[in-house]
């Protein structure tokens, strides 16, 4: 067991003239006990008003992304005493507007998301009458692509999205390119109509802090490169 102080970012919607605060919490955590844990422990125990998402406990849902100890990291992966600190801060994510405590809007994320058309784009008939098969090879190219989980580290990351609320975002661009690259998709045109703009894939400086923020180890960075290819392929065919 070891005491630590969570040093919590609060701010109420409904309490505007006190503005963004922080507020500390002690609390005696044992080997194991996540972020997440804790976070339940001061709320169940301590202070009932605090606010935070959270849902699966098990770095599934993506709803309890946060900045700790300045890390856009998953509270429920995140053990407290890995952080090596007796001072734990946790702030709500960069970027996106705040709705209370350490919940945000998630409103751009989705926007950027919609606008990628995230979907699988057919036109021809399946070739079979049951489905549309794809070889293991097919399917091994989307490995790295598909487990993205939607929490939006990413995107809080990115010094291209702080400059430009309008940025799609690397999220976005991730499951571009996880339809872009699927054999049975038809659509690589429309997956990239929306990327082709001063909002889109031009504004990545390819400064890679979406992947080291990224808390399933993917690349999104690198999804980005090879749209930019493909985007190149299409002007010039
Ligand atoms: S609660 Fe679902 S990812 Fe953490």
């Amino acid at each position: 067991m070891a005491m630590i102080t969570f040093r919590i970012n609060r701010y109420n919607p409904d309490d505007e003239r006190r503005g963004h605060y922080v507020q500390e919490y002690a609390l005696d955590v044992c080997k194991g006990c996540t972020v997440l844990d804790a976070l339940n422990q001061i709320k169940w125990e301590q202070d009932g008003s605090l606010t935070f998402r959270r849902s699966c406990r098990s770095g599934i849902c993506g709803s309890c992304a946060m900045t700790i100890k300045g890390v856009n990291r998953l509270a429920c992966e995140t053990q407290v005493l890995a952080l090596k600190s007796p001072n734990v801060t946790v702030e709500p994510m960069r970027g996106y507007p705040d709705i209370k405590d350490l919940v945000v809007s998630l409103d751009p994320l989705v926007r950027g998301l919609l606008a990628v058309r995230p979907y699988l784009i057919t036109k021809t008939p399946p070739p079979s009458d049951q489905e549309r098969l794809q070889s293991p090879e097919e399917r091994a190219r989307l490995d790295g692509l598909y487990e993205c989980i939607l929490c939006g580290a990413c995107t809080s990351s990115c010094p291209s999205f702080w400059a430009d609320k309008e940025y799609i975002g690397p999220h976005a661009f991730l499951k571009a390119y996880r339809f872009v690259a699927d054999s049975r998709d038809e659509g690589s045109r429309e997956h990239l109509e929306a990327l082709d703009d001063k909002h889109g894939l031009w504004r990545c400086h390819t400064i890679f802090n979406c992947v080291e923020a990224c808390p399933k180890d993917l690349n999104p960075t690198r999804a980005i490169g090879e749209l930019k290819k493909e985007l190149v392929r299409q002007r010039i065919g």
